[in-house]
């Protein structure tokens, strides 16, 4: 890149979303990423699933805190999700891209395809075609697949939140579901490997943070 106006502006704007299980380092690596793009002059949006937007973030709450006792269905937490997607790709992916900004976001369908897939079940080609419906075609530039087992994302994830019960929750739904997110993950990854980088994630966050700058790079030179 060359063009050393700021705010760079990019004529389509680039969509990266971040995807591997819980404590992979996803939330970590976006921000440095944000940080090291913003540092070039780069106008970022840092963005989540499920969320992003008042409703999105509603839904997302529905979803992780559903505390009223009642249980909440694979079904229903698939089109909850699904319907967030919508919200979060309408309103704030398109136009944010539309702006020529640089979309980074912490999960998107690749989750829901190794969550509500390949982990829980539900029917893979269904899953695909509302993947599609939900995010209203809008498919990322880039995917970082932040690899990591199930193992280390769990201690991970278990030391980050040792007070509150995220690590109850990973142990309730077991690891052999965590393992099947792990190979869900995997087959994504095979299936698109355009797309899909797939990064180790076991090693210090600075070394992670490089590979990703230059993959990043890479995809801002082919712009
Ligand atoms: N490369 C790494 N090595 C060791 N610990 C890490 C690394 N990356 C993140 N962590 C820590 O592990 C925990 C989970 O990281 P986080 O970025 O929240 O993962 P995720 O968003 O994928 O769930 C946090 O406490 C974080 O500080
Ligand atoms: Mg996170």
């Amino acid at each position: 890149m060359t063009d050393k106006t700021y705010p760079r502006s990019l004529r389509h704007g680039l969509f990266i979303t971040f995807e591997g299980p819980e404590g992979a380092g996803k939330t970590t690596q976006l921000q440095m990423l944000r940080d090291y793009l913003a540092a070039g002059g780069y106008d970022c949006v840092l963005t989540r699933e499920p969320g992003g937007t008042v409703v999105a973030e509603q839904l997302r709450a529905l979803v992780k805190h559903h505390d009223s006792g009642e249980i909440m269905t694979d079904e229903a937490e698939l089109l909850l999700i699904s319907a967030g997607r919508a919200q979060h790709v309408r309103n704030l992916i398109l136009p944010a891209l539309a702006a020529g900004k640089i979309v980074l976001c912490d999960r998107f369908y690749d989750s829901t395809t190794a969550y509500q897939g390949y982990a829980r079940g539900i029917d893979l080609d269904f899953i695909r075609r509302l993947n599609s419906f939900s995010s209203c075609g809008c498919v990322p530039d880039l995917t970082i697949l932040l690899d990591i087992s199930p193992e280390q994302g769990f201690d991970r994830a278990a030391a980050r939140e040792s007070t509150i019960n995220v690590s109850d929750r990973i142990e309730a739904a077991g690891m052999d579901f965590h393992r099947r997110v792990y190979d869900g993950f995997q087959k994504i990854a095979a299936a698109d490997p355009q797309r899909v980088k797939v990064v180790a994630a076991s090693g210090p966050p600075a070394e992670i943070n490089q590979q990703i700058k230059g993959i990043v790079e890479h995809a801002l030179q082919k712009l």
